[in-house]
């Protein structure tokens, strides 16, 4: 009787463990088991050598990363959809914009783009950190007295978006793109760095409520990163107001001593307190924009031909600005909308089906 009851436990002995073991594995997301897959590290085109490392090093931080730059890419267009340069040249197929050649310019739309990747990186890397995705990194439980102290009925708590990884990740993967001590690796550093500062400087507060169905008697409070939006506003503000530095400006030199860290003590005490923090604040870049009006392949540019413009608006999308004087067509164009909504009791919403019939002006 011994030996086959001793035989039985073992058995469920044996089951108990491989369940256990079993379940600890299911414990780790599985977006991570798919991400720490090195091999993704060669679907990026045009990674630089020190960038393929990182690469290898923390494949699915670099994955977030990739998510990061299709937000910046798709808000830059949100911001640009009016302008003669909309932003489609960094839609890439291979999902990595920085195979356009834009990224080796140094026009007033790079340094956007460049700030806006950068910004893309760190929201997405610390989001996904405190997702419990990433195997370097998890959620920041700092706790942020000096923005808000903690008071009787609530508390710093939970788990905030990592913000401290993030910037360091974006700082790691972007700078490390170009290494060279020259005009182009100085603006993109600096452009990179504004971007992880404009996250850095926004970061939101979210609370929960406790206590009895719903009196909020007590709450708990962690830190997010802003929406994509609100970056995307700030940063199309710094471009608007972005300094042009040239080789010859004595503002490039400035820039340039600031980064060689050739400053001598005597010439930093002398440079303005509020100087300084203009151009630590802003956008910069070192090349003037060309019109946009004319396609040149070499710099990415698809020209404007073609493009939708808007009779009556004052903005940028007017058709004399957007075609560049070249004039326009007349295109009549008939489609279908929903249309004369009515909500129905209960709970049913109804819609004609309307035709629109109109003329759009299309740029010569
Ligand atoms: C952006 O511009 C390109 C080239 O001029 C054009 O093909 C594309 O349709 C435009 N995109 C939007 C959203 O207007
Ligand atoms: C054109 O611009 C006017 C004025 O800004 C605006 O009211 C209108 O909706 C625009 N039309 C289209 C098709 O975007
Ligand atoms: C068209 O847009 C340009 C660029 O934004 C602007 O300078 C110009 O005043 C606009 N023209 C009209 C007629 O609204």
């Amino acid at each position: 009787m011994l030996p086959e009851f001793t035989h039985t436990s073992c058995l469920i002995l044996t089951l108990v463990i491989f369940t256990c073991m079993t379940m600890a594995k299911l414990r780790r997301p599985i977006l991570y088991n798919l991400h720490s897959d090195r091999t993704v590290c060669r679907t990026i085109p045009g990674l630089s050598k020190d960038q393929m490392e990182l690469c290898y090093k923390e494949p699915d931080t670099t994955m977030a990363a990739m998510k990061g730059l299709q937000y910046a890419v798709s808000e830059c267009q949100h911001q640009f959809k009016e302008q003669r340069w909309n932003c489609s040249s960094l839609v890439t197929k291979e999902k990595y914009p920085y195979t356009s050649p834009l990224f080796r310019k140094g026009f007033r739309e790079t340094s956007f783009a460049q700030a806006i990747s950068s910004a893309g990186i760190s929201i997405a890397v610390a989001r996904e950190c405190s997702l419990g995705a990433l195997l370097n990194c998890g959620c920041d439980s700092r706790k942020y007295q000096n923005q808000m102290r903690e008071t009787l009925n609530w508390k710093w708590s939970g788990c905030s978006h990592n913000i401290h990884y993030s910037t360091r990740f974006a700082k790691l993967f972007l700078d490390r793109r170009e290494k060279a001590k020259d005009i182009h690796a100085n603006v993109n550093h600096h452009n990179n760095r504004i971007g992880r500062m404009v996250v850095k400087n926004n970061m939101q507060i979210k609370c929960k409520c406790h206590g009895m169905s719903g009196s909020c008697e007590f709450k708990t409070c962690w830190r997010i990163v802003p929406d994509m939006r609100i970056i995307g506003n700030i940063l199309k503000e710094k471009y608007r107001n972005a300094h042009l530095f040239t080789m010859s400006n004595r503002g490039f030199k400035k820039i340039r001593e600031k980064y060689d860290n050739r400053l001598s003590s005597q010439r930093k005490r002398r440079r303005s307190k509020e100087k300084k923090s203009t151009h630590r604040q802003n956008l910069i870049y070192y090349q003037t924009s060309p019109s946009y009006c004319e396609a040149d392949i070499s710099a990415d540019v698809a020209g404007t031909s073609g493009r939708f413009c808007n009779r009556t608006s004052n903005g940028p999308d007017n058709c004399s600005s957007l075609c560049c004087g070249r004039g326009y067509n007349l295109l009549r164009r008939i489609r279908t909308e929903l249309c004369k909504c009515k909500f129905e009791w209960c709970c049913e919403v109804k819609c004609d089906t309307c035709t629109i019939d109109e003329w759009i002006s299309v740029c010569k």
